[in-house]
């Protein structure tokens, strides 16, 4: 628990440097100035609650936080567009949202409170007492990001292509894209809301969010034992993940390693956002057996089909009576297994958006996110095959999209994009 409150340290070249913000030195006059520098003297806050270590992930590392981190209980995910065209801004904003998001993170508010009642709040407030809640914040470039504003076109890195357009796609640009992704994951919606709001609020002027999108999964509350949780079709999702713990696993699956290319995205990871709404009201019509088949799944157990228990190996050359295969060629899990030789780290939420106001049907789906080492070798030729012969694509249709390169990680002092800029 960290209810203290602990005094803020404020030399006079930080009140300076923050009377030259934006002018705020002028907008408020002496007397502002004066109720600034006081109210600097008071106290931070942090938000308190329940900042036990384990519900805390680090910040700072190697890698970015909540790309192998357990998934936590909510995301809100959301994408910018920078308004800006001055790299020096775009930097100044990546230092100020690491800055914050290492706060963040750590259960405290966004930024240092003045405690001037002529200002509005640093922080927004309402995570004030929610604690740290495992929340981590992970940033991502979108391709645009590196076209001809920056004048960072030739650093783009080669694994970040734009996605080819697969089979089936509706993608529509207001879900889609962005030039900076931000995946916030925590196990209080409330919290994961604040973290993007503050972050909208540090970056108004330079950058604006073209999409946001919340989503969950059960919570710890409810299901203690953390078993595989399930997507709104009411199969367990997620089992036949690859073991990201191991290191091995996350270097040839998730890292981008030391000698690909560009060496800044070194220890980065690249990410996919699909969203995919789902036909909730035509798969509630079909019958248990043909929605087995169509995930090569029990329902209930998430066994393969045939087999008695959800961990059991996936044996694709298994017959039944019939001498057909036991798991459908054209399930699903039995194309995205690719063989056992193309393997992705998927990381998904579910979403609810209440009613698709055209047709009065529910607007749900699966945010689906990926992280890949290098997406030219794992998502595409997956989405490819899944594309053309999925027996899922029945019941879902993809209708946003994204691609991200997440940058390594950072260390206090440093920030966010520091091998890049
Ligand atoms: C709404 C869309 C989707 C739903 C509802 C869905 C659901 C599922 C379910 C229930 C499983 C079986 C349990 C498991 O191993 O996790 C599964 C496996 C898998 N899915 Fe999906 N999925 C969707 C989209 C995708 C997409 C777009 C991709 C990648 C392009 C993908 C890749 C995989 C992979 C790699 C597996 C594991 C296959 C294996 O056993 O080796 N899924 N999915």
């Amino acid at each position: 628990m960290s209810h203290e409150e602990n005094k803020a340290t404020i030399s006079r070249r930080d009140a300076l440097k923050l009377a030259g913000v934006g002018g705020l030195g002028l907008l408020l006059g002496a007397g502002g100035m004066t109720g600034l520098a006081s109210g600097m003297l008071q106290k931070s806050k942090t938000t308190g609650g329940n900042d036990h270590p384990a519900n805390t992930v680090p910040f700072y590392g190697k890698h970015q936080a909540g790309i192998i981190t357990p998934m936590q209980d909510f995301v809100c995910m959301g994408a910018f567009d920078l308004t800006t065209s001055s790299i020096s801004e775009v930097r100044e904003l990546f230092q100020k949202w690491t800055a914050a998001s290492a706060r963040m993170t750590q259960g405290q508010s966004a930024g240092e409170e003045s405690g001037n009642t002529l200002l509005p709040p640093v922080d927004t407030g309402e995570a004030l007492g929610l604690g740290a809640v495992r929340t981590t914040i992970t940033f991502g470039l979108g391709t645009s990001f590196f076209d001809e504003r920056f004048g960072l076109a030739g650093k783009r890195p080669p694994a970040l292509v734009d996605l080819p357009k697969f089979k089936g796609d509706d993608l529509r640009s207001e879900w889609s894209g962005g030039d900076v992704v931000v995946q916030v994951c925590a196990d209080d919606p409330q919290v994961a809301f604040h973290a993007i709001r503050n972050l909208v609020r540090i970056g108004r002027g330079k950058a604006v969010l073209r999409w946001m999108q919340e989503g969950f999964q059960r919570t710890g509350a409810a299901d203690p034992k953390g078993s595989t949780p399930r997507n709104l079709l009411g199969f367990k999702d997620g089992t036949n993940n690859p073991n990201v713990q191991d290191a091995a696993v996350a270097d040839e699956v998730v890292w981008a390693g030391a000698g690909d290319q560009p060496a800044w995205m070194g220890a980065g990871s690249y990410m996919i956002m699909r969203r995919i709404r789902m036909r909730i009201e035509v798969w509630d019509r079909t019958t248990l057996g043909e929605q087995e088949a169509t995930f090569g799944r029990h329902r209930d157990s998430g066994a393969p089909l045939g087999s008695r228990n959800e961990f059991d190996p996936l044996d694709l050359a298994k017959t039944g009576q019939d001498g057909k295969p036991r798991i459908p060629a054209d399930s699903h899990v039995a194309l995205a297994h690719m063989n056992g030789k193309v393997r992705i780290h998927r990381r998904g939420y579910s979403y609810s958006n209440g009613i698709d106001i055209k047709t009065g049907q529910l607007d749900a789906g699966l945010l689906f996110i990926c992280y890949n080492r290098d997406p030219r070798n794992q998502f595409i030729p997956m989405q490819q095959l899944l594309a053309s012969q999925d027996k899922l694509n029945e019941y879902i249709v993809h209708v946003g999209s994204g691609i991200y390169a997440c940058l390594p990680g950072t260390s206090s002092g440093g920030y966010i994009g520091d091998t890049l800029f």
